[in-house]
């Protein structure tokens, strides 16, 4: 038995309370998406970015000190990401849609995977680099001329720099879009956290508050280490891509 089918074993309890559950809310972090060759934040930068680290270039003091270097950056993990596939991690949770009368999907990343794979309502915490935004009166724009020498391109309507239509450190967050993340962690049956340190707030709280409000919360992860543990809360030790598909096909009624 492989550790992935040995997790989906241990934890009969949660998958019953799953598979009775009407309100299932997810909230997923970089981790779902290293199996589609993006990197996490705790994964150290590689390459030509080996120098910094994440919470360097994603904050407003960064791009205000040197627009091009962080725009430059996210150039490159827009490629990226436009280069990767959604992994089986991001298909199963796309087919648990189907599976649950009400899915609530909330998302840290910004990588737009999670919709790539067939979601068809995601909630972004903290936005979406496959999108800019005017730096100053901030119209949101899905398609933009990138410059040929590398410079920021600029708002169309006031010639203002575009930036990344993401949460940068210190920014907040989509106001309804976590007030919605919030409702479904406190009304929720069961609550699955995938692939994040749950170090970051106020996302890094969703999971324990649902657990604080009666919900069996799985943790998808293939490292326990801080990991909260405590009443409702099971651990499910292994990779999306490897527990997600095993768990939806216990589910797969249809
Ligand atoms: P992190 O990089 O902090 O954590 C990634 C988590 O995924 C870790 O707990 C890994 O153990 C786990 N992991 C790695 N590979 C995995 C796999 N194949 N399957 C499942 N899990 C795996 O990323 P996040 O928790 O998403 O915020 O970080 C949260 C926020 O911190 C990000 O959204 C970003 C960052 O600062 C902003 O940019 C505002």
């Amino acid at each position: 038995m492989s550790a992935a089918d040995e997790a989906i074993a241990g934890a009969e309890v949660a998958i019953e309370r799953l598979r009775a559950a009407r309100r299932v809310a997810v909230l997923t972090g970089a981790g779902i998406s290293a199996e589609s060759g993006i990197p996490t934040f705790r994964d150290a930068l590689t390459g030509l970015w080996a120098r910094y680290r994440a919470e360097d270039l994603a904050t407003p003091e960064a791009f205000a000190r040197d627009p091009r270097l962080v725009w430059s950056w996210y150039r490159m993990r827009r490629a990226m990401v436009s280069s990767a596939a959604p992994n089986p991690g991001h298909a199963a949770l796309a087919r648990l849609e189907a599976l649950v009368p009400h899915l609530t999907l909330i998302t840290q990343n910004v990588d737009g995977l999670q919709q790539r794979a067939g979601s068809s309502r995601v909630l972004e915490l903290h936005g979406n680099i496959l999108r800019a935004r005017c730096s100053r009166e901030g119209a949101v724009v899905d398609a933009w001329e990138e410059p040929d020498d590398g410079e920021v391109p600029h708002c169309v309507d006031c010639d203002s720099l575009l930036r990344p239509d993401v949460v940068w450190f210190g920014e907040a967050l989509p106001a309804a879009a976590l007030e919605e993340a919030w409702a479904a962690a406190t009304t929720c049956d069961v609550f699955l956290s995938v692939g994040t340190s749950n170090l970051v707030e106020p996302a890094a709280s969703l999971p324990w508050v649902a657990a604080r409000e009666g919900a069996s919360v799985m943790v998808i992860n293939p490292t326990a280490a801080g990991q909260r543990t405590g009443d409702g809360i099971h651990q499910l030790v292994g990779t999306a891509g490897e527990i997600l598909p095993r768990l939806v096909s216990r589910l797969d009624r249809i």
